[in-house]
């Protein structure tokens, strides 16, 4: 099974980090000296995906200026000599005609930003790609899966996995457990935001999926689930009674960085992981920590 297309819902209004997401798109915020976006466009890149595919919406410009060629900042920086920065803006620019860019016109919910982009994906599997969360790995979260979706050879949709504490399950979608094969466990049913203490298990979908075509029709119904949004979780609730769904759970720590916590944390965990900051950044929260 072959993974080329990715999809990416960026419509989102990030209102769990306001005022910061005002004017900017909340995937546009930077962890260390990346925007979100471009930390998950290279952990597909990696996983082998060709083509980029972003659900857009209203205030969401910069994310296609972003994967843009930007002229006059080439030219400026050759003429200054300024070789580095000249080779950050290659080593990031998608290749000409990899990224197409959709729009979903009214916020209806993650099921619908991904049926937005069904003409884009046509009749192929596909991964989806949740910008606000961030794994720490590598091989990244999207490679681990996409190497677990070849292991099992088979026409079958793949979902990220991760356990999370009993107090949180309500904020996450959540699967039930079934038949276990080493790191993976096939799905034995799914429940997007339940209620306290209604979890069927502690392992929350983390925003990657790798699913087959046959998902569009069913968000094509339209039908409104948690919140009244058109939900993924309830098509691929649909989808698992004519296909297989396994979890996954991969290696690496998960970032929700739509959070204004998560964001901080991954900055400094991203910026830990980086040589040229580790030990300056160390020193400086040293002085925050101990006081
Ligand atoms: C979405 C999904 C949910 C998943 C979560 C992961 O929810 O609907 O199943 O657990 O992403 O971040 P959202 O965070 O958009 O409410």
């Amino acid at each position: 099974m072959k993974i080329r297309k990715a999809v990416f819902p960026v419509a989102g209004l990030g209102t769990r980090v306001l005022p910061a997401t005002k004017a900017m798109p909340k995937e546009m915020l930077t962890i260390v000296d990346k925007p979100l976006i471009q930390h998950v466009f290279d952990e597909a890149k990696e996983a082998g995906i060709e083509h980029f595919i972003f659900v857009t919406g209203r205030n969401k410009g910069s994310i296609e200026d972003h994967f843009d060629r930007m002229y006059e900042l080439d030219a400026t920086l050759e003429a200054r000599g300024k070789k580095a920065e000249l080779e950050i803006l290659a080593r990031d620019q998608p290749q000409a005609g990899a990224v197409s860019f959709t729009r979903q016109q009214s916020p209806l919910g993650l099921g619908h930003a991904v049926w937005c982009a069904r003409d884009i994906v046509g009749d192929e599997p596909f991964a989806v790609v949740l910008p606000d969360e961030l794994v720490l790995h590598k091989p990244g979260c999207l490679a681990q899966m996409v190497e677990a979706a070849q292991q099992l050879g088979e026409k079958s949709n793949l979902i990220a996995v991760q356990e999370v504490p009993a107090d949180q399950t309500h904020q996450y979608g959540i699967c039930a457990v079934g038949n276990r094969h080493g790191k993976m466990f096939e799905v034995a049913g799914m429940v997007e935001k339940p209620a306290k203490g209604t979890a069927p298990s502690n392992f929350s979908i983390t925003g990657r999926y790798i699913l087959q075509p046959e998902i569009f029709k069913i968000l094509g119904t339209q039908e409104r689930g948690a919140g009244g949004e058109i939900q993924l979780t309830d098509a691929m609730i649909g989808l698992a009674k004519a296909q297989k769904f396994y979890g996954v759970e991969f290696a690496g720590e998960r970032h929700d960085c739509g959070s204004k916590a998560g964001f901080l944390r991954a900055n400094i965990a991203y910026a830990m992981a980086r040589p040229d900051l580790r030990d300056g950044l160390r020193e400086e929260m040293r002085k925050y920590v101990e006081g």
